[in-house]
């Protein structure tokens, strides 16, 4: 079988691999695939598109899960993380628990032009965004202040504590280390399909030129301090504009520790179709954590693309391309929950 599926590979890699300018997406954030292809229209290149269509994201607020005004933290407070990957001169720039300023792809982007530094945190990736000219200002809305009220008025449930006193999932800290004999390492997750977390992208453009990229508001209920997979090169994504580019979405805490994009891109550059690909980067992470929640979505240096998904039933991707007129939202399958 695996012999078989070898000979394929060598077939189709001799496949002459003309590049073609596409756009693919996570979720159904289908107004950010739009923007993000028009910049390509218009002879942009794929960082320029990738910025374009995240920062559509980060004002329409996708689900909320992107951007200002959702997922609060524990003290109420809205951090962004956001990464732009340029796959062509492998270089970088992210940041991660960026406050007080919106756009935090554009931030992302000026890391990679302006700085030698590849990620940027916290209260110092804001002091940087403030110094290039992006207004500071609160990220809190009615809807982040009601949702974090609502959280403080049942108990601070869900929140990502574990093995302190009082027990977490009964009561709100401060909390202190429970004693070491009475630990339990047993993870209670509270991600799953309403605490869905980044848009990712992978954009070609004309030129063949690959970037990949993310933006979100990360963990409902997080600890403040938090950083997400989505800032992380080779978690939230990678890009290769030799191989292709590929993105997460998901249980980032869990997910940031398998590199899923950067196996997909090497499952690639192995051979691997792009579902293929996203399917090994998930099945990675399954051996480990049968239950967790996630997807991968790729695209190869053809243009062609896939994904794969674990903890839904199915997962949509947005993909714009020469073939199509109209922005198309695909679903894919996922692996049954175990
Ligand atoms: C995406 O789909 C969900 C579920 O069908 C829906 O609630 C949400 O509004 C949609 N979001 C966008 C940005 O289209
Ligand atoms: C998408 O864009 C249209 C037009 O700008 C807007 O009316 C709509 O609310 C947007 N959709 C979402 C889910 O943000």
């Amino acid at each position: 079988m695996m012999f078989r599926y070898l000979l394929i590979v060598s077939f189709t890699s001799i496949v002459s691999s003309e590049s073609s300018s596409v756009v693919i997406n996570t979720w159904n954030f289908s107004n950010a695939t739009r923007k993000a292809w028009e910049v390509l229209l218009k002879g942009g290149s794929s960082i320029d598109a990738l910025t374009t269509g995240c920062t559509v994201c980060e004002v329409n607020q996708c689900d909320f899960t992107v951007g200002f005004g959702g997922s609060p933290d524990e003290n109420g407070e809205t951090t962004l993380d956001a990464m732009i990957f340029d796959g062509t001169k492998i270089n970088m720039g992210a940041v991660g628990a960026l406050r007080r300023i919106k756009n935090a792809i554009g931030v992302a982007r000026d890391v990679l032009e302006y700085s030698e530094h590849s990620i940027l945190v916290g209260e110092l990736a804001t002091q940087f965004a403030k110094e290039l000219g992006y207004k500071e200002e609160s990220l809190t809305t009615k809807h982040s202040k009601d949702m974090y009220d609502g959280w403080k008025g049942s108990s601070c449930q869900p929140n990502f504590w574990k093995d302190v006193i009082p027990d977490p999932k009964h009561n709100c800290g401060p909390y202190e280390r429970l004693s070491i004999n009475d630990i339990n390492y047993n993870r209670w997750s509270p991600m799953g399909i309403e605490n869905h977390d980044t848009i990712g992208m992978v954009v070609m453009d004309e030129s063949g030129n690959i970037a990949a990229g993310t933006s979100s508001n990360g963990a409902k209920f997080k600890i403040p301090g938090r950083v997400g997979d989505a800032p992380l090169p080779g978690a939230g994504a990678y890009a290769d504009s030799e191989i292709g580019g590929a993105a997460a979405t998901g249980d980032g805490d869990i997910m940031m520790r398998f590199l899923p994009s950067f196996l997909a891109v090497e499952e690639m550059k192995r051979g691997s179709s792009p579902s293929q690909a996203a399917e090994e980067a998930i099945s990675r992470i399954l051996k480990k954590f049968p239950t967790f929640f996630g997807a991968v979505i790729a695209l190869n240096k053809k243009g062609e693309h896939g994904a794969a998904c674990n903890g839904m039933d199915v997962f949509p991707y947005c993909i714009a391309d020469i073939n199509n007129k109209n922005v198309i939202l695909k679903y894919v399958k996922c692996h049954k929950e175990k």
